[in-house]
């Protein structure tokens, strides 16, 4: 059984809505959410879990035998053709704070290759979907990749690992060198989200030097069916595994951002 991009939206969007219900705009107020540690600032919450509960849940009466790679619930994806990976809640960190940026992220692959891809964001109610071959979409409409070919006049968006308090690999270098050359770094605490802002033009280019492929594989996905170049931050071709490192960005803006970043990180 083969899904369609439209049984992709149909589970971000109902994930999503298990998110936006359970989200607390003023933290300590209301029902409190169940937070725990992960890693030093590595959280999850009750509604990680719900959200993966319900999703797996799904594809597994849906769609039997296909593998799942999933955040909470680890990688059950041993040699299948057909493999899900999903982040229930790309965000947490924001989420758990109170901060109303965050996503459900899916993406599908056959053969090794991502077909179909979602990412919703509740708060706004938009979608973000892509089937290989297709363009990108949000919310019914096409989206592109921004025009912009001058470093200096774009708008960039990066994220730093859970272990940036011991790993030299922290990516605050990047971060100093982009910040002089550009109009500005985001940091959203959304990898999903940030490469669909990267699809739908909104930044010009984004970069992570550790990454998990459930973070990831729907935004890489989105970001090439918009015009985006999509690499390990070497510049190399995008290995999807685990701790990989991702550059997204319209092409001109991709080649200057290359010029920029570390060349002796992970891929
Ligand atoms: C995190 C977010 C963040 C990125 C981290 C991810 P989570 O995912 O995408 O922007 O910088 O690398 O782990 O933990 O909120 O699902
Ligand atoms: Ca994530
Ligand atoms: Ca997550």
């Amino acid at each position: 059984m083969t899904p369609s991009l439209s049984d992709l939206e149909t589970l971000a969007r109902s994930a999503g809505e298990i998110v936006r219900s359970g989200f607390e705009p003023r933290p300590g107020y209301g029902r409190r959410l169940t937070i725990e540690h992960k890693g030093d600032i590595d959280l999850v919450t009750d509604i990680d879990r719900q959200s993966e509960r319900y999703l797996i849940t799904e594809i597994n009466r849906r769609f039997p035998g296909h593998g799942i790679y999933a955040e909470e619930s680890g990688n059950n994806s041993n040699g299948q053709s057909s493999v899900w990976y999903i982040d229930p809640l790309d965000g947490t960190i924001n989420f758990a704070h109170g901060v109303p940026i965050f996503a459900v992220s899916i993406g599908y692959e056959e053969d090794g290759e991502l077909q179909l891809a979602a990412v919703y964001d509740p708060m706004r109610d938009e979608c973000f979907t892509a089937q290989k071959g297709q363009g990108a979409l949000m919310n019914g409409e096409p989206i592109h990749v921004s025009k912009q070919d001058v470093l200096l006049n774009s708008l960039l968006v990066t994220g730093f690992p859970y272990d940036v308090r011991t790993n030299p690999d922290n990516n605050f270098d990047n971060h100093a060198r982009l910040m002089m050359s550009s109009q500005g770094v985001r940091r959203l605490g959304s990898a999903a989200l940030d490469l669909c802002y990267v699809a739908s033009g909104r930044f010009d280019g984004f970069w992570e030097l550790q990454i998990e492929p459930y973070d990831v594989a729907a935004g890489i996905l989105i970001a090439r069916e918009s015009g985006a170049l999509v690499t390990a931050s070497t510049g190399k071709p995008l290995q999807m595994g685990k701790a990989m490192s991702i550059l997204a960005a319209n092409p001109q803006i991709h080649a200057q951002i290359l010029a920029k970043i570390n060349q002796n990180i992970k891929e």
